[in-house]
């Protein structure tokens, strides 16, 4: 059977990442994380003190950067990897949270995650969420995703989230946080997190988990069956 680019992208903390991972398990595919790759470069930045402004120092910083993902044994999920250290959780932490979207504006830094995202979609089969999956990495993506929520939703989820791993903070000073990405994220000059002309809207804000995977793999399935019809 013919495999597809199944592209998801949105605001954050509208659950992007839950529904990749469970439609990709689904129809047998690799997902990836592009925001882990970008949060993975921002830790690397914030360790060796990177001066954002400076270019020269930006590219130096990025010649140094090697990602890659690697399913652990105990999860079976794919764990992040920064020059061969497991940093799953360090990047999930507010302190990288409240820098990735200054880093991943820059256009050097983009250049280089688009470049090796598009390496990863070579053979299809692949589910990828972020914020310019459909409109700059894969614009001919056979099914193309726009996630979002209300906010105090996505703030109350993403509260909840960081504390199952242990990390109690405010609702104020998430809900501060996923406000600032929002505005950089669609501000930005390079590759803005914007709608594809044609990516599905999906508001999740009152279905549940269930509801939005089953929405998007019959999504993904219609699309299969009528690529196949097409032969
Ligand atoms: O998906 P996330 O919240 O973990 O992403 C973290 C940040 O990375 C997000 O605020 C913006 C940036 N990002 C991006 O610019 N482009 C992507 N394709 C994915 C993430």
């Amino acid at each position: 059977m013919k495999k597809i680019i199944i592209a998801i992208d949105g605001y954050s903390a509208c659950g992007k990442s839950t529904t990749a991972k469970a439609v990709a398990k689904h129809l047998g595919y690799a997902y990836i994380d592009t925001g882990a790759m970008y949060r993975a470069v921002t830790l690397h930045f914030l360790r060796n003190f990177v001066t954002l402004t400076n270019h020269a120092e930006v590219e130096r910083a990025l010649a140094e950067v090697h990602i890659s993902f690697i399913r652990s044994e105990k999860t079976n999920e794919n764990e992040t990897y920064l020059n061969g250290l497991n940093v799953e959780e360090e990047i999930r932490k507010m302190y990288v949270s409240d820098q990735v979207s200054e880093v991943s504006a820059l256009p050097e830094v983009r250049h280089a995650m688009v470049a090796q995202q598009q390496r990863m979609g070579r053979k299809k089969g692949l589910v990828m969420d972020g914020r310019d999956i459909g409109t700059r990495v894969f614009p001919e993506a056979e099914l193309k995703i726009f996630m979002t929520s209300d906010m105090d939703v996505r703030a109350h989820r993403r509260q909840q989230e960081l504390l199952a791993k242990g990390q109690l903070i405010s609702l104020e000073e998430v809900k501060d946080n996923l406000c600032h990405r929002d505005h950089i994220d669609t501000t930005r000059k390079e590759s803005p997190l914007t709608q594809a002309e044609d990516a599905i809207l999906l508001d999740n804000t009152s279905l549940s988990v269930e509801q939005q995977v089953d929405f998007v793999t019959a999504c993904a399935q219609e699309r299969l069956k009528a690529l196949a019809q097409i032969g």
